[in-house]
């Protein structure tokens, strides 16, 4: 059954990854949305990839999720690693602390026997405070090091359900799927056309930033999440996408 599976899932990866212009691509068989332990399957690919691809003085910056908090997880323990910093993404996106970035960072960090540094920064913050805090010499430090990652682990979300899950009032909902966002992923919204349409208040690696970074590695899966990763793929090339079956034929169906 398994073996019949990953037959047909090698031309489905080798499509997406042509279409969207993908360093590379990973299907683990099965769906998210139906069944979740294919999360589980979902992180053991990215902890493989990751041990595969990461280079000693690498800084690995990462997001929150439920599927990203599969990765620490699925790794096994490193020691031959030298000079390895773990970092969250973006700080305060109102995460539950389970599945926050700062959490995963910290747990990735122990399992590569690496060091952490961690954001933390409270939500909505008025633009005034925010600006003082960004300016502390310790925050700045902590910045600079999010800010010239090499690699790029992150969680991909349908704007809507993101939005929800933290927090976010109705009329901001609404507001954002008025300027067209379908996706969520670090704090930033995209259209489907993969524009960046908002921003979320929160400090950490930007826009900008993203195209100095070695390695953008998506880790998203579930047939629902497939207008979202379009999106994103629009948005980043040449993203490496660690996906499920379900996400994968959805999103070839979309195209
Ligand atoms: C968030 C990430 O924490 O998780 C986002 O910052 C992403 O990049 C989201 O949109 C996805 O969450 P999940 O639980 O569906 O993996």
């Amino acid at each position: 059954h398994f073996i019949y599976h990953l037959r047909g899932l090698n031309p489905i990866a080798q499509s997406i990854r042509q279409l969207f212009n993908c360093g590379y691509v990973s299907i683990v068989p099965g769906d998210s949305d139906e069944d979740e332990t294919i999360k589980m399957q979902l992180g053991k690919e990215a902890a493989q990839y990751l041990k595969k691809t990461i280079n000693n003085g690498d800084i690995v910056a990462v997001t929150g999720g439920t599927t990203m908090a599969q990765i620490p997880r699925a790794m096994e323990n490193i020691s031959s690693l030298k000079d390895i910093t773990v970092v969250p993404g973006r700080g305060g996106l109102g995460e539950k602390v389970e599945i926050e970035s700062n959490t995963i960072a910290a747990e990735l960090a122990k399992k590569l026997k690496a060091q952490y540094k961690l954001l933390y920064i409270p939500d909505n913050l008025s633009p005034e405070t925010m600006e003082s805090v960004i300016n502390e010499p310790g925050i700045r430090e902590i910045l600079k090091t999010v800010r010239s990652a090499d690699i790029l682990l992150h969680g991909i979300g349908g704007a809507e359900e993101i939005g929800q899950r933290r927090g976010l009032s109705e009329k901001e909902i609404a507001e954002i799927s008025k300027k067209g966002a379908v996706a969520e992923a670090f704090g930033f919204y995209f259209n489907k056309d993969g524009k960046v349409v908002h921003t979320t208040t929160s400090v950490g690696l930007t826009i900008a930033d993203l195209k100095n970074i070695r390695i953008v590695i998506a880790i998203a899966g579930g047939a629902n999440k497939a207008p979202a990763i379009q999106a994103f793929l629009r948005y980043h090339s040449p993203t490496v996408l660690i996906t499920d079956e379900g996400a994968a034929r959805k999103l070839l169906e979309l195209e």
